[in-house]
């Protein structure tokens, strides 16, 4: 790992406590603290019985010989077990009543709905997943989904699962360049895209971003179409088919697959510290579960809900709590196109009142935004459906989790702040609604069967209220199974800070009654508005732009992106700085990776601060981009001058 603060402090001091409301409890899953804590002693005593009780309410062909098989650090859980998670989704609730149930209710953007019962979504998953085979798509093979937020994606993710092939869902805010990367990583065989989709009120041109990367990725064979905005694109002859044609050529019978517990789900790409994005392999029965029962317990979900969660399915959350979760639970599951405040600033209340969301599971980024749009939004709407509220992605400061709870919540509804990352692939450190009295700010502790604690970086647990990096103790059945294709990455980066430990790689302290506060990143990671991004990607991008030598990226605290991006760069000296440079910057980032990694701020410089030995001090940036100058310990730069001058430039 490169540059990490070692002086993880933390003052943030929070007095207030929030017990559930009783009648809240009384109808809940866990109903109280004493249910929930014997719960974690059993747990922690017997995990391996605690996790298998769980795996019971799933459906297996085969049951498993083994719960865990652990050699550090590749865990296998449910060994021997056969079973497929789009049966567990969809064939399993089609024998009860949920059949003729809504399992998704989509809106679209411009304001088109519809809505999928179980059997109706059962059936176009069987479609798909002929479609799939027909193309020659085979167990084991890597399917691309480039795609806006509709049904189709969903029904994409779950005909990959029932055949049995990986699928890589690629957000659709990224640019064609960072499509061809995570295309060839995984050398997929197929990719399902859109003509485009709709984000507050222009069209993302998906097909066109497509067209530009499959220029360059020789193992894609075939691109299906899905017509959503039914704007003229370019089809390749022989290589690219419109889903809508492909649907009417199949049979709606196609039996599930009866998969090894461990057979390879999904691909999903994140950030971390190098410029090249780690493809995340979660695997399909300890996966499964965990997602199942995280969301039964942490949104306390019943039968009679409609659940929404606002993350777009390109990224984790979307993955284990738009689909997989709450669909293993025969849900409701409300979905949403397009941008919060499209047309007004209050359209997901405009949501909320017209579909009577119960569950609302959203980013600490989109509550700041909301205040900041101010309360006259949600108070023209009816939220009195609402009983349980959500957040994730990054930390919540008591200020917007106490708005979260009085205009949204109306002072009534339980707040879970749930701490998870793509790698554990579930939810992890949270309350439990009907048992946890909350504070605001703190995720509260960890889910039963998770052992998570806060050390110093060689192994030692940290005494209450201090800083320490985030841990996790024993393997858990939803954990990242290895980084695709580079499992020496995957050992260091997670099993060898502390050694045999699983490093979260954010920094966090226990208070007195046990409770977590996460305090973010403590690596060269930012968390934009809840996203993930590298600084060396965005550096990599930066540089390689024919004018710039040098590029340091650092994050700077934002109210209402939780970071901003703040990007250093030296030119070659056959340029010169200038305002218009700086737009084309901006823009060449954009191109590169996407617009969510567009710096907010450009800064030239003619040399970075460095240590002898040659690295960037970003601590030192960070400083600059923050507070305009460095209170810290500078004793291992090399060249002190260049302090004054970021300063000087920072001035003009
Ligand atoms: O820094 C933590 C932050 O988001 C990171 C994981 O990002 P990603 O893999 O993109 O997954 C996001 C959705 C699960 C973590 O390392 N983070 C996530 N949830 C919280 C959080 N920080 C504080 N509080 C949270 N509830």
């Amino acid at each position: 790992m490169s540059t990490v603060t070692t002086n993880i402090e933390s003052l943030a001091h929070e007095e207030r406590v929030f017990p559930p409301p009783a009648s809240f409890s009384q109808k809940a899953h866990l109903k109280s603290m004493a249910e929930l804590e014997r719960l974690r002693r059993e747990a922690y005593e017997h995990p391996e019985e605690f996790w298998a009780g769980m795996a019971q309410e799933l459906y297996w062909f085969r049951k498993w010989d083994k719960v865990l098989q652990w050699e550090p650090p590749h865990a296998q859980w449910f060994v021997g077990g056969k079973i497929n998670i789009s049966y567990n989704c969809l064939d399993r609730h089609l024998s009860t009543w949920r059949g003729n149930k809504a399992a998704l209710i989509w809106e679209g953007e411009p304001g088109d709905m519809r809505t999928l019962t179980y059997q109706q979504l059962h059936r176009e998953v069987c479609r798909f997943a002929n479609v799939l085979k027909r193309a020659g798509v085979q167990t084991g093979d890597r399917v691309a989904l480039y795609m806006p937020l509709i049904p189709e994606l969903a029904i994409s993710m779950l005909a990959c699962a029932r055949i049995g092939a990986t699928h890589s869902v690629i957000f659709g805010g990224f640019s064609s360049t960072a499509l061809i990367d995570r295309i060839n990583d995984a050398s997929c065989k197929l990719v399902v895209t859109a003509d485009g989709g709709w984000r507050r009120g222009s069209e993302v041109k998906l097909k066109a971003a497509v067209d530009e990367a499959l220029k360059q990725t020789p193992s894609v064979e075939t691109c299906i179409v899905v017509r959503r905005t039914a704007v003229p694109i370019h089809m390749e002859a022989g290589r690219d088919h419109w889903w809508h044609e492909l649907m009417e050529t199949v049979d709606a019978n196609c039996p599930a697959e009866e998969l090894d517990s461990e057979h390879p789900l999904f691909i999903l790409y994140t950030s971390g510290t190098t410029g090249k994005p780690k493809g995340i392999l979660h695997t399909t029965a300890g996966y499964l579960v965990q997602t199942h029962l995280t969301t039964k317990w942490v949104f306390d979900l019943k039968d009679e809900d409609v659940y929404w969660c606002t993350a777009d399915i390109g990224w984790v959350t979307g993955h284990s709590y738009v689909v997989y979760g709450p669909l293993s639970n025969g849900a409701t599951v409300l979905m949403y196109e397009g941008a919060p405040n499209h047309p007004e600033p209050d359209r997901f209340w405009s949501i909320v009142e017209r579909h009577r969301v119960n569950i609302l599971y959203t980013a600490p980024t989109a509550i700041r935004a909301f205040i900041k749009w101010g309360e006259q939004w949600p108070l023209k709407h009816d939220l009195s459906s609402l009983r349980l509220l959500g957040t994730v992605g990054e930390p919540i400061n008591p200020e917007a989790w106490m708005w979260y709870r009085e205009i949204i919540g109306k002072g009534v509804c339980p707040i879970v702040d749930t701490w998870w990352q793509t790698e554990t692939g579930a939810i992890m450190i949270t309350p439990l609604p009907g048992a946890t009295a909350t504070k605001p700010g703190s995720a509260t502790k960890p889910f039963p069967g998770i052992e998570a604690d806060v050390m110093t970086r060689d192994g030692k647990s940290v005494g209450a209220n201090e800083g320490g990096y985030l841990v996790i103790k024993r393997p858990w059945p939803s954990m990242l199974r290895t980084i695709w294709g580079d499992d020496d990455r995957y050992r260091e980066q997670y099993w060898s800070q502390i050694d045999g430990i699983y490093f979260a790689g954010d920094g966090a302290r226990v208070d007195e009654d046990g409770y977590f506060w996460i305090m973010g990143r403590i690596d060269d990671v930012i968390n934009v508005s809840g996203h993930r991004l590298g600084t060396a990607e965005v550096e990599s991008a930066l540089v390689s732009h024919a004018a710039v030598a040098e590029a340091a990226v650092v994050a700077r605290p934002d109210e209402l992106k939780g970071s901003a991006i703040i990007a250093f760069v030296t030119l070659e000296g056959t340029h010169t700085p200038s305002d218009q440079l700086k737009e084309i910057l901006r823009a060449h980032v954009t191109k590169e990776i996407g617009a969510l990694a567009r710096p907010e701020e450009i800064r030239f410089s003619d040399m970075l601060p460095k240590t002898r030995s040659g690295k960037i001090m970003r601590r030192l940036l960070r400083e600059i981009a923050t507070s305009g100058s460095v209170a810290g310990d500078v004793t291992t730069l090399e060249d002190f001058s260049v302090l004054e001058k970021l300063r000087a430039e920072e001035e003009c």
